[in-house]
């Protein structure tokens, strides 16, 4: 298969980790007999040093014209301590997803057997668990229209009934595919965007009478997933609140640095960790890439429909958790020290199982 892949790293670790899952995509061409083309491109901080936009036109360009894009992170501590700072890396990003019209952000939850023991959650509480966000990803508080006074400030919570019913449909296609249950999650009880999405779902819900649809406010849900996270299979849920809830979900997962995502809507799809720059730890070969390389397995397997090389990808992680071998933010306090290995390290573990 001809495919042509734009890697767009971003900052800080984002930088690391899209290396890593880079090399996976390679792995995978060589492996199976695919002919693989990259590209690169520059968001966030690192395009506003160089041309002082956080998405520059080049960037959007390059974008629109490839198969698939593997993305990074974007963040700088520069300007989260600058609120007044008018152009911000994060810019970058919100307006990728709107130009593409990435409506759709598939975040998984997968719980590898063997990071049971990273988790501070019990294990007979998180065993078993396999959850499925659908974030809504181009509506919500996010863009709707801001206001800034001297002494106040406003950010407009507004959905649109038609961007509720397209990720609703997304998430009950998903939901007949597993196990036939979806969770809508609101705050219906306070606010008119959420009694529209409610109304929303219940109406898409006529279409799938085959799935069990259970709402639940954002308060609950989010008391809920560390309770029993059993209880949630395909979950449906706007911008804000699946921003805050996948964070909180990627505890399930062992470490923000295991969750991967799928981007998706109108044009090319994107697939990116769900976690951030992570300053703290930048440029010290201490991130987690499995993030990355399972956004990678995502990609082969959502855009381009090879679900055999996908496969191979998660297996592999699998094989590198099974043999020992953990980053800092899975290790426990029974990992040996020399078990614990590096961003490149433990990536070259992951592409010889491949
Ligand atoms: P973060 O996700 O960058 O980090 C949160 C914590 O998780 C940190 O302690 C970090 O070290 C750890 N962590 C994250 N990814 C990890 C990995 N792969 N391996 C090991 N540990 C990992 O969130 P934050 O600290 O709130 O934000 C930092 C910057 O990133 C901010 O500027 C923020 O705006 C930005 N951000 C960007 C994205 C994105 O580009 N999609 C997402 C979240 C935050
Ligand atoms: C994410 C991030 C972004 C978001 C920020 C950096 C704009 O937290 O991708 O989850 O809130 O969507
Ligand atoms: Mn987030």
């Amino acid at each position: 298969m001809r495919k042509h892949i734009l890697v767009v790293p971003g900052d800080g670790i984002g930088q690391e980790v899209t290396q890593v899952g880079k090399k996976v995509l390679e792995r995978v061409a060589e492996k199976f007999g695919h002919d693989f083309t990259y590209d690169e491109a520059l968001i966030g901080h690192v395009a506003i040093e160089a041309t002082g936009d956080p998405l520059p036109e080049e960037t959007l360009v390059k974008m629109r014209s490839s198969d698939a894009i593997l993305f990074g992170a974007v963040g700088h501590a520069k300007y989260d301590n600058d609120p007044n700072a008018k152009v911000r890396p994060e810019q970058g990003l919100l307006k990728m997803r709107k130009e593409l019209g990435l409506f759709a952000n598939l975040r998984p939850i997968k719980l590898f057997d063997e990071l049971l023991a990273s988790s501070s959650i019990k294990p007979e509480i998180l065993k078993g668990s396999d959850i499925l966000f659908f974030r809504e990803l181009t509506g919500d508080v996010y863009f709707g229209e801001k206001k800034r006074t001297e002494d106040s400030a406003s950010d407009l919570m507004i959905y649109h009934r038609y961007e509720v019913e397209r990720i609703a449909r997304k998430a009950f296609d998903a939901a007949m595919t597993r196990g036939k249950k979806l969770m809508s999650v609101d705050k219906a009880n306070v606010l008119e965007s959420s009694r529209l999405w409610r109304e929303v779902v219940q109406e898409v819900s006529k279409d799938y009478p085959e799935v069990t649809v259970e709402h639940q406010f954002i308060d609950a849900a989010a008391m809920l997933l560390i309770k029993d996270p059993k209880r949630f299979d395909v979950v449906v849920l706007g911008n804000l609140f699946g921003d805050i809830l996948t964070d909180e979900a990627s505890q399930i997962a062992g470490s923000m640095g295991m969750l991967a995502s799928a981007s998706i809507g109108e044009s090319t799809g994107v697939y990116e960790p769900i976690h951030g720059s992570a300053h703290d730890i930048a440029g010290k070969n201490l991130a987690n890439p499995m993030a990355s390389v399972l956004s990678a397995a995502l990609l082969l397997d959502i855009s381009f429909g090879l679900k055999e090389e996908s496969e191979a990808v998660i297996s592999a992680v699998d094989a590198v958790l099974k043999a020992g071998f953990r980053t800092g933010d899975i290790a426990d306090e029974n990992t040996p020290k020399e078990m614990i290995l590096g961003t490149q390290e433990i990536g070259e573990e992951i592409l010889k199982r491949i």
